[in-house]
């Protein structure tokens, strides 16, 4: 256990994701440990539930801070703390500058409900079912300074049903990336994926495309 990688979860809402990812930690088999949630606003309701995990939390409260820079600065100074060596941004709601993505480059994980490069952005499920796409899903990527533009290292696909709403299609989603964001955090610090010089190596080859986890879960 004390040889497990140290993982920190950002967040700034409700955490479903960082959950999954702190309850998969706690598996004694594990290959990583969750060492702290932090979130940029004192309200996020992940902070409960990591307490209730008996996680440790932080907060780096965005609106007490003049600027990106300052804000960026305390939560490195944070994150350096903790001692992780991965750090997944679960439902982080801030576009970090590119120095601080440079400052952590291959470190950095993102989850993104869509199948990108499709739907970056906000409000992927009401623009996936708006555009009648058959498919829709979830991302975990790498973060670099490119929005939502960073290496997919696997994604979590599903079909679009003929009624779905916005709420239902999400809901799908989200049981999915709870599937495949503590899969990654796994894989990453078995070593059988990593960060080489900008690039994605699984299992020592170029990732050319992203590991598919095809699960229409029933949410
Ligand atoms: C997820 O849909 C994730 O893809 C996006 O923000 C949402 C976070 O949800 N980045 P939660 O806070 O983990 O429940």
């Amino acid at each position: 256990m004390s040889r497990a990688l140290p993982v920190a979860v950002v967040i700034s809402g409700r955490g479903s994701n960082m959950e999954a990812i702190a309850r998969f930690a706690q598996h004694p088999d594990s290959r990583y440990r969750v060492v702290r949630v932090i979130a940029d606003r004192p309200a996020a309701g992940g902070l409960a539930r990591a307490s209730a995990l008996g996680v440790a939390t932080a907060v780096v409260p965005v609106r007490e801070f003049p600027a990106r820079e300052q804000f960026e600065a305390a939560l490195a100074q944070e994150l350096e703390a903790s001692g992780a060596g991965l750090i997944a941004l679960a439902g982080f709601m801030r576009i970090l500058s590119p120095g601080f993505v440079q400052r952590f480059e291959g470190r950095l994980l993102n989850i993104h409900p869509s199948l990108l490069p499709a739907y970056k952005g906000l409000d992927t499920h009401a623009r996936v079912l708006a555009a009648r796409e058959l498919h829709h899903g979830a991302s975990v990527h790498y973060v670099t300074a490119e929005l939502d533009g960073g290496p997919v290292v696997m994604q979590g696909r599903l079909k679009v049903r003929p009624n779905d709403t916005a709420e239902a299609i999400s809901a799908r989603v989200h049981a999915l990336e709870h599937i495949i964001y503590p899969h990654v955090c796994s894989l990453i610090a078995g070593g059988r994926i990593q960060w080489r010089k900008g690039s994605v190596y699984f299992d020592d080859e170029p990732l050319v495309a992203p590991l598919i986890e095809e699960n229409d879960v029933a949410a």
